[in-house]
């Protein structure tokens, strides 16, 4: 593969740095130069203090919790989660949390279509105010063999396809992330298909498991994360997990994604956790947990076959897991 079309998730893990390691070296290298380490601060509290803005849903966190998802490990510190993320839109690295704070989250506009009743538009604050909040304990298994264990907040996915009234003829729920080069640098590099697009079955996107995340660790999303809304499918490799989507469309066809559209002998649609399936260039039988860097076992439909297994009953002969 051309090196310039490597991705983040090509890179042997000790190759990328989570942004709390990124930021150290840079400390040693300011310290080196004889530049005191107090030059970093400025730069950081400016990241804090746009982070910090005021959101209008603020009030809605934290939402209580749903105790029927529980976790088998810790919950991933917030500080360790929001600083080692994918979100390619911003760049390649894990460490984009700082150049993700360039997103506008106001005014945000989700479009539902495709063959729905009534095609329409809704804004974020709508959207979210007339939904049922939850709270609950996730894990997240990415395809790059790392996991993590987040509170997300949120509600059903379930819920947004019975908003959407999609007629009996769709089969399939394509997300769309947003489009915009000039706050998005990564959307510059053009040998991507963007914008980012995601596709699951109706059946899927109406399982209880699917969550459409707007909120995590009782607050309001962070950008990095997606904001302002994203998905969760705790059962499917991360890279399923559509971060800030503006477009949701009903569809007949099955739904090419992202990664689907560059590498489709690595990356397919359905792409269930699965440790005995092999990625073509790693194992996935085990994982690291971005926290603690303890290896744990990688768990068939990442532990939640009991909720989504009979999803796939008949669908033996096609790649599930890949
Ligand atoms: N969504 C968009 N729009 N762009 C992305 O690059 N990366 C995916 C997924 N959703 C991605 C995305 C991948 S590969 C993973 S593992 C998760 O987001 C990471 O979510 P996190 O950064 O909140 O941990």
């Amino acid at each position: 593969m051309n090196i310039i079309h490597r991705r983040g998730w090509d890179l042997r893990e000790s190759a990328a740095a989570p942004e709390a390691v990124f930021l150290n070296r840079r400390a040693f290298v300011a310290g080196a130069a004889s530049v005191g380490a107090a030059a970093l601060s400025p730069d950081l509290a400016m990241a804090q203090r746009v982070t910090d803005l005021p959101d209008p849903t603020a009030d809605l966190y934290p939402a209580k919790r749903n105790e029927k998802y529980a976790l088998d490990r810790p919950i991933t510190p917030a500080e360790v989660n929001a600083a080692y993320n994918n979100f390619y839109e911003f760049g390649s690295s894990k460490a984009i949390a700082r150049a993700a704070q360039a997103l506008k989250l106001r005014p945000w506009t989700v479009k539902l279509d495709g063959m729905v009743e009534q095609p329409r538009e809704i804004g974020f604050d709508d959207l979210v105010r007339q939904m049922p909040l939850e709270e609950r304990l996730y894990r997240l298994r990415c395809v790059e063999a790392w996991s993590m264990a987040v509170p997300w907040s949120g509600f059903p996915l379930a819920r947004l396809v019975a908003l959407a009234k999609p007629l009996s003829s769709a089969k399939y729920v394509r997300f769309e992330t947003f489009l915009d080069s000039s706050v998005a640098s990564g959307q510059r590099q053009t040998w991507y298909p963007w914008p980012y697009a995601e596709g699951v079955t109706i059946a899927e996107a109406t399982n209880e498991l699917a969550f459409v995340v707007t909120g995590a660790y009782g607050k309001p999303l962070p950008k990095q994360h997606g904001a302002p809304l994203r998905l969760a499918l705790p059962w499917k490799y991360g890279f399923k997990s559509i971060k800030s989507i503006v477009r949701v469309n009903f569809t007949d066809q099955r739904p090419k994604s992202f990664w689907e559209s560059l590498q489709p002998a690595e990356y397919g649609f359905w792409a269930n956790v699965n440790p005995a399936v092999a990625h073509p260039r790693w194992s996935q039988a085990t994982e690291e947990d971005i926290a603690t860097k303890e290896r744990r076992p990688t768990q068939l439909f990442n532990g939640y076959g009991e909720y989504v297994a009979h999803l796939y009953k008949g669908l033996e002969g096609e790649r599930l897991y890949a």
